[in-house]
């Protein structure tokens, strides 16, 4: 969390208990219960596994922590495409389109189903992305989206490759996490913002007005890592605004109501027909006062990016710790408006294999299968792999799931990656293959020296 490319060390806010603790106490919070943000600390037990009490609430899927690294390496990506496009990511330019084909392909490769919405405006064509993540209910939609285009001055990393940034890696932890929420999610990346919102105008016209009825809340997210950063909680849907501030209160960081000019961004034609928004920001051009500075560092008497729709708006106009707050903010906003866990426990059907399959030192590939019946229709688009191989050198292994018609997805190559066995859960997209039938794990060493065995690995349905 507080880790920075740079070396700087951020002043984390003195807090009462752990981030588990803390986001257990929160999501039990959001679920309705009486425990309070200030009882987090983890004294009574209250989160420790396997010691259920009367008062304790149905288990909860706790948000994850972002690693803002993920987020930063975005970032640098929108940067060398803005620096290979002639130094903008604007509508209408080459560079813009380069963003949404780097954003889709990250989503695509999560088992998001994508689509880009064509429009056109100030005589050149324009795209949204909109991804939707497979599940839940149709009829409640939970909506993130964020500009991703730049002006044309510059590369427009904070204005607003912060937000793209942002709503990606969350919309990537979604599927690492294998959330299964109650609403449907969707993340959408506007084009056209800077020319006056219209790709998300052209979006909402597009929408039926019983489509329209079915959007539970939009939640924007335009520039979150102002390099002279405030934190601004847009003063709109009553639920959303409170979870943001629940977040920021778990963290010790004080907001205030976004003022810098209400309907500036992407959440306007939403709000216009009655869709529930909310958003974050971290300022533009305006001052930041000494009152501002005194609670939230940084200097006053300046704005909070001066480098706001300017050639200097690149990767060196961030503040790390706004960026990062910002980020788990999102994801916590998604993890506790979009339901997860507390209705929908995230369990499916497990199919394992726990016999041991010893794997032969820098030879032939060896395999575990498991059999999945009783489901109907293909395998669901974030397939859970979970894979426990112990082995003392994990980078010598190369290992792929193998689906019943023979079709294998690389779960991970070698690398010169040191430590011991591979203990994790990979989601793979599955949806294009049966699920009933003999899938296998395969595993090659293909270093000499260190060696290992498969322990067991499962399916999750
Ligand atoms: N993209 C917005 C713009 O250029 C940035 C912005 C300015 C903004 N003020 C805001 C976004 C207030 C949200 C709220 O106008
Ligand atoms: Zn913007
Ligand atoms: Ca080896």
């Amino acid at each position: 969390m507080s880790s920075h490319a740079d070396g700087r060390t951020t002043r984390k806010p003195r807090r009462s208990a752990p981030a588990w603790a803390r986001r257990a106490a929160l999501a039990a919070t959001a679920a309705g219960t009486v425990l309070g943000l200030l009882a987090a600390a983890p004294t009574a037990g209250a989160s420790s596994p396997g010691a259920p009490t009367a008062a304790r609430p149905a288990p909860t899927v706790a948000a994850p922590d972002i690693p803002v690294a993920n987020v930063k390496a975005h970032l640098s990506q929108f940067q060398s495409i803005a620096s290979a496009n002639g130094g903008n990511r604007a509508h209408g330019r080459p560079g813009y389109r380069a963003s949404v084909d780097y954003v889709k392909g990250k989503l695509d490769a999560a088992g998001y189903t994508t689509r880009l919405q064509q429009f056109s405006t100030g005589g050149a064509t324009g795209w949204n992305l909109i991804a939707d993540w497979p599940g839940g209910d149709p009829n409640q939609v939970l909506m993130a989206g964020a500009h991703l285009d730049s002006v044309s001055a510059g590369p427009g990393i904070n204005d607003n490759g912060s937000g793209s940034a942002g709503i990606l890696e969350t919309a990537l932890a979604v599927s690492r996490a294998g959330l299964t929420p109650k609403k449907h999610l969707r993340f959408a990346w506007w084009g056209a913002e800077e020319l006056g919102m219209r790709g998300s105008q052209a979006y909402v016209n597009s929408l039926p007005a019983t489509d329209r009825s079915k959007i539970s809340g939009y939640l924007n997210f335009d520039m979150i890592g102002s390099p002279n950063p405030g934190y601004f909680v847009y003063d709109d849907d009553r639920q959303i605004e409170s979870t943001f501030k629940s977040y920021f209160a778990s963290i010790n960081v004080p907001t205030e109501i976004e003022t810098e000019g209400d309907g500036r961004s992407d959440h306007a034609p939403f709000k216009n027909v009655g869709v529930p928004v909310g958003g974050l920001f971290s300022g533009a051009d305006y001052t930041k006062t000494s009152a501002q500075a005194q609670k939230w560092g940084g200097t006053a008497g300046r704005p909070f990016d001066s480098c706001y729709h300017r050639s200097c708006d690149t990767t060196a106009n961030l503040s790390d710790t706004s960026l990062d707050r910002n980020t788990d903010a999102i994801a916590y906003a998604i993890w506790t408006l979009g339901g997860s866990g507390s209705t929908n426990p995230p369990t499916g059907t497990v199919f394992e294999n726990a016999a041991d399959v010893q794997i032969p030192d820098a030879g032939a590939a060896v395999t575990s299968a498991v059999q999945v019946t009783g489901q109907t229709g293909n395998a669901p688009a974030a397939l859970q792999v979970g894979v426990d191989i112990k082995h003392t050198y994990r980078g010598d292994l190369v290992i792929d799931l193998v689906a019943p018609d023979g079709t294998a997805y690389r779960l991970k190559n070698s690398a010169a990656d040191p430590a011991p066995n591979v203990q994790t859960t990979y989601t793979v997209d599955a949806s294009s293959e049966a699920a009933n039938g003999t899938w296998q794990l395969r595993v090659q060493d293909v270093g000499p020296q260190d060696t290992g065995y498969i322990d067991s690995w499962k399916l999750t349905f």
